[in-house]
């Protein structure tokens, strides 16, 4: 990954009050607080490390794996992680297609915070899952990228912000998306599509539910300070001045519509292993 590449990461996002409280909220359905050994999956800046770094009451006893594949991300989660002297945090920079290679021990748990939608193939995500959790350990994810996670009165919202951001590309940077560069869209599954999934590989699952949450300005803002939403969203344009239409574009956008939030919804699920 480039230098550029590493300003863009996922942590002004991961910071934000109303982030932290959704996965909080997902490590205590998940009810982490004895488990010795913990995965943080998709770890991203260790944000979510951090959160249950703050949980587990065994700490000197427990040892987190933190794993991610990009390798600017594991550079800011050591960095941001790096005075929490109670656990054992390994930081492991790594794919979720081979977690057999990367984790030797069978674990109590995987947290896995809004980053299972990257994945295509779920089914063999979840047996390489199922290969290092112990029986009766926990998965615990979130998503807010699956089939039904944008409410239809959100929709215009997205409509606008985009329109208005390529109307700033080009006026401001002449520049404009080239569409023959999208990332491949990714296949959303439904909530109960995903039930289904995870109870067909040999999990039970315990709980899932759905929050409406509201994302505030900065929301958008900072997510807009992400590499992987800008490509998603400017494909083909230079992640700066991309970066920087989308920020104006949310900026007006809400002014022009006059609001505070847009509704996004966020599934959760823990589940044990048989
Ligand atoms: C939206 S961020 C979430 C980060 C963190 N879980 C949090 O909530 O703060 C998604 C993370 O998943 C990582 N990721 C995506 N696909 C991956 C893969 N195939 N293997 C490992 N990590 C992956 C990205 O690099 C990114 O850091």
């Amino acid at each position: 990954m480039s230098q550029k590449n590493d300003d863009f990461t996922f942590n002004r996002f991961a910071n934000l009050d109303f982030y932290r409280v959704i996965n909080s909220r997902l490590l205590d359905i998940a009810e982490i607080r004895d488990q010795k050994r913990i995965v943080d999956l998709g770890c991203g800046t260790g944000a979510v490390t951090r959160l249950i770094l703050d949980r587990i009451e065994a700490a000197k006893q427990s040892c987190i794996y933190a794993i991610d594949h990009s390798s600017a991300a594991i550079k800011e989660a050591m960095a941001n992680i790096g005075d929490r002297k109670e656990a054992a945090v390994s930081f492991i920079q790594g794919d979720v297609s081979n977690l057999q290679d990367k984790v030797k021990e069978k674990v109590d748990a995987i947290i896995y915070c809004n980053s299972i939608h990257y994945v295509p193939d779920k089914t063999a995500l979840l047996k390489q899952i199922n290969s290092i959790l112990r029986p009766g350990g926990i998965l615990a994810f979130n998503s807010s990228f699956f089939e039904g996670s944008h409410p239809p009165e959100s929709l215009e919202f997205y409509r606008k912000w985009m329109m208005r951001s390529i109307r700033i590309l080009k006026k401001e940077y002449g520049l404009r998306p080239i569409k023959s560069e999208k990332v491949q869209s990714r296949q959303h599954l439904t909530a109960d599509e995903y039930k289904e999934l995870v109870e067909s590989q040999g999990f039970r699952v315990k709980l899932q539910e759905i929050m409406k949450v509201q994302v505030p300005l900065e929301g958008w803002t900072h997510i807009s300070t992400f590499s992987d939403f800008i490509e998603g969203t400017m494909p083909g344009v230079p992640l700066e001045e991309a970066s920087a239409a989308l920020q104006e574009g949310v900026r007006q956008t809400y002014e022009n519509m006059g609001i505070d939030h847009v509704n996004r919804n966020w599934m959760s699920m823990v589940a044990t292993r048989s």
